[in-house]
């Protein structure tokens, strides 16, 4: 810490954090007070000039957005919303390396919280669940509820009255990942299931993340294939993703 300047009184005239000079504006302290008392008080107090108390303000609402993040991602660890990997991908510990398929990652960078849908395909291994995760981190630290599912998980949770509850949570958080969705969809049941997901998170204005081996145009046909007498509600899911970043993700398998 820098020393306080002070005036023949005793009266401080430099910024305790910086050391800059106080501005005469900023030293009407003196005018606080009346009483001998309260005067030497204010005499003695630390008085820090404004640019080091907007940072001061500023580095306290980081902290206090971080411990946020800290809860909602414990909250949503403990709930089963994501699991303990989710942890250790995001843009923070991704590893360059690993960054193989740049028109992907700069796909993904660009996206911002609400923005799009995005469906995200490659090979096994390519890393897209990373790769959504890193999204998700994204809007966890903008203060949006996250949650991340497998086709398989989602189409179990569809059904049977004791996942109705955390059905109904998963439609309704802010960005949910549904990982390797070309793996859930068999059954006229799925394709159902399905809709309905979609449908109630688009018309309540939250975003869907998908992972998938196909790219789109395979996946409606596998929806149609599961339930042939219904292309219309497989072709209605789709187009319900719109707006949609599409992309695909390059590369050998990372495992
Ligand atoms: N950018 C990255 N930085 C660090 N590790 C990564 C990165 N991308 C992928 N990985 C790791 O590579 C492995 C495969 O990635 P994953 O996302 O599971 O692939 P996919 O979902 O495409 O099958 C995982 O262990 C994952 O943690
Ligand atoms: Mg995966
Ligand atoms: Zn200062």
């Amino acid at each position: 810490m820098p020393e306080v300047k002070r005036d023949a009184e005793g009266w401080p005239l430099s910024c305790y954090l910086c050391g800059r000079d106080l501005p005469h504006y900023e030293r009407n302290y003196k005018d606080l007070a009346s009483d001998p008392l309260t005067l030497n008080r204010l005499k003695q107090m630390s008085v820090r000039c404004e640019r080091c108390d907007s940072r001061e303000d500023a580095r306290r609402q980081k902290t206090e957005t971080q411990s946020r993040v800290e809860m909602a991602l414990s909250e949503a660890r403990d709930i089963g919303d994501v699991t303990p990997e989710f942890e250790h991908c995001s843009f923070r510990h991704s590893i360059p390396e690993k960054e193989r398929s740049p028109d992907a990652w700069s796909h993904a960078g660009q996206w911002q919280p609400g923005q799009a849908n995005v469906y995200l395909h490659g090979s096994p291994g390519t890393g897209k669940t990373f790769l959504c995760r890193c999204l998700l981190w994204v809007c966890l630290e903008a203060e949006k509820s996250v949650a991340e599912v497998t086709a398989k998980e989602l189409f179990m949770l569809s059904t049977g009255f004791d996942n109705a509850a955390k059905w109904a949570r998963l439609k309704s958080k802010h960005t949910v990942l549904v990982d390797d969705v070309d793996k859930g969809v068999t059954s006229p049941n799925h394709v159902a299931a399905f809709w309905e997901f979609i449908n109630a998170r688009v018309n309540a204005g939250r975003r869907t993340l998908f992972t998938s081996n196909m790219p789109l145009s395979a996946l409606l046909a596998q929806l149609i294939a599961a339930d042939p007498k219904n292309e219309s509600t497989a072709r209605a899911a789709i187009d319900r993703l719109k707006p949609v970043v599409h992309f695909k993700i390059e590369g050998a398998s990372l495992r």
